[in-house]
């Protein structure tokens, strides 16, 4: 028998990216493939891309140029790129460097054997289709591996909303929801693997209506599907538009006791005028109202956001409509970002705000959310919470886990394992983490 072929896959951006990775992986695995840590290892070697942000094109061709060396040495060295940036790239990735073999878009991830077989014989392939069938059930041949307490399980894709400054539309294609049976088998599976804690993904995630038995499934009904799984012990979702966030949904995070009191829910930004251009169609009074009521159910959700400071003629003023809004509605954790152009998109064509002013906002934004989540985390000293442990400390007997509201949390003399879960008293609070002892 041959040695296995090895495969390195560096991973950028989303959740759904490490997800997508996880699958590619297994997916080359039924074709002779392990994992290796390290490229000058690999037989083949894959970047999955993002394109959300920044001169994303750009860092590839310089990561791409970085494997000059490795492919003169190893001629049968492969190299691919997929992600965002192959799609939206696409061949342009083959002509402006030469030594990539294969381009592969976010869709095409089942046809990843084929395309290999392809690439060993010399082909350059690229498919960056959005065909009908569903990427995840081609990639089942999996082999049934134990695995961590915690995994992202993909329940949607795409979105139609169409942001002024976003390219998901664009990349990741139209919004199309995965049927409820084959996310409940997946979800079986993972639970028979270890897995105690599962996070849907999707770009538009609570936009979610897939097929089951009886008509399409709202997010929350198919949560109440997973919450009938034994040994599930833990429900996230990620990531939410305020739009689509439906009363079922709002009011599962009030009786739904696997639905962990953490919500992802993006506002972007503050001011009234700013939402228009972006195209969110919600405003900041009717994204407070919604934070309301969903406190109305769950008093002790924590709330995060992301935000896009120096969007297209934003204004000192609107810029301080944000800084209202998030002093208002006090987040536990946030991700802030200077806007950036994204050619293709629409706010790319707007006049764009000098950027020393969207430095200098993001900063004092910054400054806010982080003081924010610091109040949050320390609030959670003297209480008790469920941890589910993922890994030992650094010390002797001490185990690191997640609360439900997704603080690390570290517990010393503890004598539990690695996918317990156990109820923990908050004792302190630190830099990125908090301390607490069990409660028997
Ligand atoms: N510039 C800056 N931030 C962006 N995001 C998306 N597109 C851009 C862009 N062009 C941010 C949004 C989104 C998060 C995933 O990335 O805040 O919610
Ligand atoms: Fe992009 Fe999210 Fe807007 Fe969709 S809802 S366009 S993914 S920012």
């Amino acid at each position: 028998m041959s040695a296995p072929k090895k495969l390195f896959i560096k991973t950028y951006g989303c959740q759904m990216n490490v997800y997508d990775s996880e699958r590619m992986a297994e997916a080359l695995g039924g074709e002779g493939y392990v994992e290796t840590k390290s490229a000058e290892d690999a037989d083949m070697i894959l970047l999955n891309t993002c394109h959300i942000r920044e001169k994303a094109a750009e860092k590839v061709y310089s990561e791409l140029g970085r494997f000059k060396g490795l492919k003169a040495e190893k001629p049968d060295l492969k190299i691919g790129v997929a992600g965002c940036v192959a799609q939206a790239e696409g061949e342009e990735i083959m002509r402006r460097q030469p030594l990539v073999d294969l381009v592969v878009g976010p869709q095409s991830y089942h046809r990843l054997p084929e395309m290999e077989a392809k690439a060993r014989a010399g082909e350059k392939v690229l498919d960056t289709d959005f065909p009908e069938e569903d990427k995840f059930e081609k990639l089942k041949n999996r082999p049934k591996a134990k695995r961590g307490p915690t995994a992202f399980l993909t329940v949607q894709e795409g979105c139609d909303k169409f942001c002024a400054f976003c390219v998901v539309p664009y990349t990741r294609g139209a919004e199309v929801s995965r049927p409820a049976d084959r996310i409940l088998r997946e979800a079986q599976d993972l639970v028979e693997r270890g897995v105690r804690e599962i996070t849907l993904l999707g770009q538009n995630v609570n936009a979610y209506h897939g097929a089951g038995p009886n008509g399409d499934l709202t997010l929350a009904q198919l949560i109440w599907e997973l919450d009938k799984i034994d040994g599930l012990e833990r429900i996230r979702f990620t990531t939410s538009h305020p739009n689509d966030m439906q009363d079922d949904l709002i009011e599962a995070h009030g009786t739904c006791a696997k639905l962990m009191p953490y919500l992802h829910l993006p506002v972007q930004a503050g001011s009234d005028k700013i939402l228009k251009r972006m195209n969110r169609s919600h405003t900041a009074e009717s994204y407070i109202r919604l934070i309301e009521r969903i406190r109305a159910a769950r008093p002790d959700i924590l709330i995060s956001g992301d935000f896009i400071v120096g969007f297209p003629e934003e204004t000192e003023e609107d810029f301080q409509a944000t800084m209202d809004l998030v002093e208002e509605v006090k987040y536990g954790t946030a991700y802030s970002f200077k806007y950036s152009t994204r050619p293709g998109t629409p706010a790319a064509e707007r006049p764009q705000v000098d950027p020393a002013a969207a430095d200098d906002r993001l900063q004092r934004l910054q400054a806010l959310l982080t003081r924010q989540q610091r109040e949050v985390q320390d609030s959670m000293v003297g209480r008790e919470v469920g941890v589910l442990f993922e890994k030992a400390g650094r010390f002797p007997g001490q185990m690191v886990g997640k609360s439900d509201y997704l603080h690390a949390v570290h517990v010393a003399d503890c004598d539990r394992q690695i996918g317990d879960l156990a109820r923990v008293r908050i004792v302190s609070s630190g830099a990125n983490s908090l301390a607490g002892e069990l409660i028997d």
